[in-house]
Formats: structure tokens, sequence, C-alpha cells
């Protein structure tokens, strides 16, 4: 589903990520880790073309990504559904326009957009906060509101970076509960994080970054 090979990206002179290959098949649920400043975001956003290597192949679902066309790049990230960092939601739109707002740029009709919203809030837990606007909400609730809005259009592939950065352990927990739903669901999923507490005893895949480089795969 996600294929890299030979993959170096630079900012300037600075390797970024250098010489990377990796394979995540559909259906897995892998973790990408290491220290800050490994270059996790920056793997993340090679995969939905926010960043272009300087040199090697990534593949994502059916993409060539170095062949992909520009006005094509729309329809890759309809595969892929992105939690980000810093969440990025709109802090002057409710829960509700939050999540719509991504099917809406998809053209979705009113009537299943509204099913779709209620569904994934159901999902999530949070449909009784679908009024609210996000500065009221709790990190934890931030954090499953852009989880919802990542996954409401159902893509092929979910990418989640550092998901429980700022969560207690017991919301962790429940965080990834969803991601083993949404995986179980048939969703690839990769999630970046420097908490090894999330992979620890999963017996899912995990790959080692360090100064830009895989350091190691292992089995969680
Ligand atoms: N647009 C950019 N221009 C220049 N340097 C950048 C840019 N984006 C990232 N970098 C640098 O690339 C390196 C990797 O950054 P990246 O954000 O990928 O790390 P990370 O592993 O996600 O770290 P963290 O755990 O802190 O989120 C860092 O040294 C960073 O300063
Ligand atoms: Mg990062």
């Amino acid at each position: 589903m996600i294929r890299f090979t030979k993959v170096s990206k630079y900012f300037g002179k600075e390797p970024v990520v250098t010489d990377i290959d990796l394979h995540i098949d559909k259906g897995e649920l892998a973790y990408i880790t290491g220290p800050s400043g490994a270059g996790k975001t920056t793997l993340l956003k090679l995969i939905y073309m926010a960043e272009r290597p300087e040199k090697g192949e990534i593949s994502v679902s059916k993409w060539d990504l170095r062949k992909i066309r520009q006005r094509r790049i729309p329809y890759l990230r309809r595969d892929i559904g992105i939690v980000f960092q810093d969440f990025k939601l709109l802090f002057n739109k409710t829960v509700f326009e939050n999540i719509a707002l991504a099917q809406k740029i998809r053209g979705v009709k009113p009537d299943s957009l509204r099913e779709n919203v209620d569904r994934i809030l159901t999902d999530v837990g949070l449909a009784h906060k679908s009024g609210s606007f996000p500065e009221h909400l709790s990190g934890g609730e931030q954090q499953k509101i852009a989880i919802a809005r990542a996954m409401v259009s159902k893509p092929l592939i979910l990418l989640a970076d550092e998901p429980t950065g700022n969560l207690d352990h017991a919301s962790a927990k429940t965080i990834l509960s969803l991601f083993k739903e949404f995986n179980a669901r048939g969703t690839t999923i990769l999630i970046a994080t420097h908490n090894s507490a999330l992979f620890t005893d999963t017996g899912r895949k995990v790959i080692y970054l360090k100064d830009g480089k895989i350091e190691k795969e292992t089995t969680g």
C-alpha cells in the first residue's frame, strides 16, 4: 500500500531522511518511531506529497508519486486521511462543520453528509459534542475530532502524527482502540510517535528512525 525505495529528502544541503526503504502492506497497522527531529513528520509528508523527495521512488496505493500529475494530487489525497501533529481544527467552526468540510470538498450531498458526520461522531463517542466549538473540548476530545475528520470519508490509508502527544494514559488507550477498530474495518494505518508505550506488546511492525535513517524494524 505504501512503498519507499531508496528515498532521500533534503532541506537545502541538509539530508532529513536518507535512503529510506520501507513497505507497509494493505491492512497493516504500523508505527514509525524515533527521537524528535528524526524525520517522522517529514516521512509522512512525503506520503501525501506535502514534500517531494530529491531521490528515490514512492508509491502509495495505485499512485507512483514520481509520475503523478499535479492535477491528480487531490485524488491521491482522497485515499489518505491525515491526523496532524497539531490537529489543525478550525476554531471558528463547530465540531460538525469541521468534519463536514472534508465531505463538502468531495461534493458529498447534504443528506449523506449529515449521515456520515453523525456516524463518525458516534464511532468516536462524541455525538453529543456535534454543536460545540473545538476550544471547549479537552485535548483528548479534540484529538478524537481530528481522527473523525480524517476518517469520515473512509480513506484507504490513515496517517496519524503523534496522535497521543498530550494525552494521559487512559485517553491514549482510547485513541489506540479507535485506530484498531478502523484498522479492523480495512484501513491501512501508519502512526508516527516517540511514545514507545503505544506499540510495546502490540505485535505490530515498528520502524525506528534515527537522524533520518532507518535504524531497525522490529515487532512491537
Ligand atoms: N520545511 C523545513 N525546512 C527545513 N528544515 C525542516 C523542514 N521541516 C523539517 N525540517 C527539519 O527536518 C528534521 C526532521 O523534522 P521532522 O519534523 O520530520 O521530525 P520529527 O521526527 O517529526 O520530530 P518531532 O518528534 O519533534 O515531531 C528537523 O531537523 C527539522 O528541523
Ligand atoms: Mg513530527
